[in-house]
């Protein structure tokens, strides 16, 4: 077992992460279906803010709202956590409301989300898009590399998996931008899930055997890929994303943040270092959590996941919760 000093995390009560992403999960879903995105996004980032400070931490978000002229809260660099000076130094990427126009919409798939490491272990990903490209676990390493065009990554993930191209499913957004994408999978016989939005769920469901979803590709932001990559450092599977920059104002935030290779196609593993924990709260049901469910009596129901890399634990909890 880690001494506290080994590794901050021991410190951090996994399970506590829980409480932060329920309370923004909770706090998002009064607002489920009543078409106001930056409402629904507001309240979940005030809960998830309020939550922090419950936390035996000094931590700092990494991955946030944006940056500090932009965002109110949770902006990058803001200090998280009740102990500030005194507890374990964590970095946080966190997604209050992962899914804006989901929740506005009622849609599926939209999350409260966060991912906590030990300080200077999650790229700090600037709000740029990036390409993404993920594959469920038990594949060889390095079965899949963005730097191949999708028809070869498809064809080594379905020889690996002993199945024709044609067989392999894969999660894309549905964004114009990825109509090339689209036509070249269905060129091979793929089946092709379009997802509106969601692409951290979407990312996680490849190591889902349930979801029947072999692949994730296309782009998305960059924040988002980076807590994707994090559950997966937790439950297996292998990431590469490579950021994509539109114009010099992008390229400036990049450098802002030290990223100076801009071509560069970074693993899971060099997203995410050493020992991370990630944990999820569903705000509409998708294909990883059911979303807060009221109850007649007031009361409302939770579903969340929380795991962590070092041992692999998943754990899947279920709340029940007063009104407040
Ligand atoms: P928001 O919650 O910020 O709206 O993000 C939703 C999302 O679908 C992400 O999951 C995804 O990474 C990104 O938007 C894609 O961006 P765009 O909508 O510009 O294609």
């Amino acid at each position: 077992m880690n001494s506290p000093a080994d590794n901050p995390l021991d410190r951090v009560l996994v399970l506590e992460m829980v409480r932060v992403t329920e309370a923004a999960a909770v706090a998002a879903s009064r607002l489920i279906g009543r078409g106001d995105e930056k409402a629904a996004d507001a309240a979940a980032v005030e809960a998830m803010r309020k939550a922090f400070d419950t936390l035996y931490m000094d931590g700092t978000v990494v991955i946030g709202e944006g940056e500090r002229d932009e965002a109110p809260m949770l902006f990058i660099g803001e200090k998280v956590g009740g102990a500030q000076g005194k507890g374990p130094k964590i970095d946080i990427a966190l997604d209050p409301l992962e899914g804006t126009t989901i929740t506005a919409k009622a849609g599926p798939n939209a999350l409260a989300v966060l991912a906590a490491a030990e300080e200077g272990c999650l790229l700090n990903a600037p709000d740029v898009y990036m390409d993404k490209l993920a594959v469920g676990p038990g594949y060889p390493e390095g079965i899949i590399d963005l730097a191949k065009s999708p028809t070869e990554n498809v064809k080594a993930v379905a020889a690996a998996k002993g199945v024709e191209p044609g067989d392999i499913i894969v999660c894309v957004l549905d964004r114009p931008r990825h109509s090339d994408l689209i036509a070249e999978l269905r060129d091979l016989g793929c089946g092709v899930v379009l997802i509106g939005d969601g692409d951290v769920a979407g990312v996680i469901a490849v190591t889902d055997e349930d979801t029947t979803i072999d692949m994730y590709m296309g782009q998305g932001g960059a924040p988002e890929g980076v807590l994707a990559a994090a559950a997966l450092r937790c439950v297996g599977g292998q990431f590469n994303g490579r950021l994509v920059f539109r114009n010099d104002d992008e390229k400036a935030r990049a450098a802002k943040w030290g990223i100076d290779d801009l071509d560069r196609i970074y693993t899971r593993d060099e997203l995410v270092k050493g020992d991370c924990i990630f944990a999820a709260t569903g705000v509409t049901s998708g294909s990883l959590l059911e979303g807060v469910k009221y109850l007649r009596d007031g009361r409302m129901t939770t579903e969340s996941v929380v795991m962590r890399a070092s041992s692999g634990t998943v754990r899947w909890i279920k709340g029940e919760h007063r009104a407040k």
